[in-house]
């Protein structure tokens, strides 16, 4: 199995490691974390042991692991990802991957110079609900005449952030926001269904600490126009659809999709099966390995290739609505 290591100590890194036991994908070994309390809770809680703690990354980078999972606040994944690349360690980091385009062509180009792996964990593409609607777009390609995606919740951070505290997600510091955090599966949709955009607009509403609490976005394509509606102040349960002229795909989100319809022209619905692992993050930590194992560079670039494009996509969605990150002025 892969040897694993993680930086973030957060639920989600809890859940990634969960997908790779149950997978049988890697297997953790080394832990990073600013505090050891908190990494020696991390490993408690997931009942492991002979695990190596480091709480310096220097160090935790040049120990013997091959990959390394980071899921640490959204503008601390360019330098964390170089330095691991530059360390000979595979790479899977949590979306989206940067915060710019230029800082995603120097990851892209480090993973290529040292021979080592680059994914952006873009969970909800690979799996098989995802697939299905692949198949079902490419099977009525000829009439697909666009789409309307969401995804907005109310985020658990909100509360904080309204009573004056600062969470990371919602701070233009870590490259926080509706769009980078939300938005991205959304544009991940488009991106793997339709491919790149001709043309990204996006209308944002801001917060006062500068980041987009929610937004809408159009796509433009050359025959048709994919609408976004992403926010974290509020919710909506408003379905997302791909039209094919008189048809059209439901899906129940934009990003977490848990249920397909099919919808004809005279409004009979019909149920499309599909399956759902429990842990939204099997999937992907699955096809990571694999692509390892088999060294199926046909599939690895074509998802260095989503992961570009989107984190392209992403950049110009901010210009337009005059979105600006820290990292910009990093440039
Ligand atoms: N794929 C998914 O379904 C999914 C779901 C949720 C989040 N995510 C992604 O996962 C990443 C982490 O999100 P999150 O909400 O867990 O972020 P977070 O709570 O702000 O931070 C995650 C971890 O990073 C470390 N960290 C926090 N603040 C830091 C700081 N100021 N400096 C250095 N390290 C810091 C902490 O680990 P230590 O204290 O141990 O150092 C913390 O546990 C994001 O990129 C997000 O987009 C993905």
């Amino acid at each position: 199995m892969i040897s694993l290591g993680i930086i973030g100590t957060n639920w989600i890194t809890e859940q990634f490691v969960k997908a790779t036991d149950e997978t049988k994908s890697f297997s953790l070994t080394h832990v990073y974390s600013r505090t050891e309390a908190k990494a020696k809770s991390f490993i408690k809680d997931l009942d492991k042991k002979d695990i190596t703690i480091s709480t310096d990354l220097d160090e935790f980078l040049s120990m013997n692991f091959d990959t390394v999972y980071i899921a640490s606040p959204n503008a601390l994944h360019f330098s964390q990802a170089k330095k691991a690349l530059e360390n000979g360690k595979n790479v899977i980091v949590e979306k989206p991957s940067t915060s710019t385009i230029a800082e995603f062509t120097i990851l892209e180009k480090l993973a290529r110079e040292n021979h080592v792996y680059l994914f952006e964990a873009a969970r909800h593409i690979h799996e098989p609900i995802f697939k299905k609607i692949a198949e079902v777009v490419e099977k009525h390609r000829d009439e697909l005449s666009g789409a309307t995606f969401s995804y907005m919740k109310y985020s658990s951070r909100y509360d904080a952030y309204l009573a004056g505290k600062n969470p990371n997600i919602f701070t233009t510091k870590f490259s926080g926001g509706a769009l980078y955090d939300l938005g991205v599966y959304t544009i991940y949709d488009a991106v793997v269904l339709f491919g790149q955009p001709k043309k990204v607009d996006y209308d944002a509403e801001f917060l006062a600490s500068g980041v987009d609490g929610s937004g809408s976005l159009t796509l433009s394509y050359p025959k048709f126009d994919v609408n976004i509606i992403v926010g974290k102040t509020k919710n909506s349960y408003m379905s997302s659809e791909i039209y094919f002229g008189r048809d059209t795909l439901l899906l129940d989100n934009g990003g977490d999709i848990r249920h397909l319809d099919w919808a004809d022209d005279n409004k009979n619905v019909t149920d499309i099966p599909t399956t759902k692992s429990e842990n939204p993050m099997d999937s992907e930590a699955v096809e990571f390995a694999r692509i390892m194992n088999e060294n199926d560079t046909e599939t690895y670039d074509k998802l260095l290739k989503y992961a570009q494009i989107v984190n392209r996509t992403l950049e110009q969605a901010r210009i337009s609505a005059g979105l600006v990150f820290e990292a910009d002025k990093e440039k």
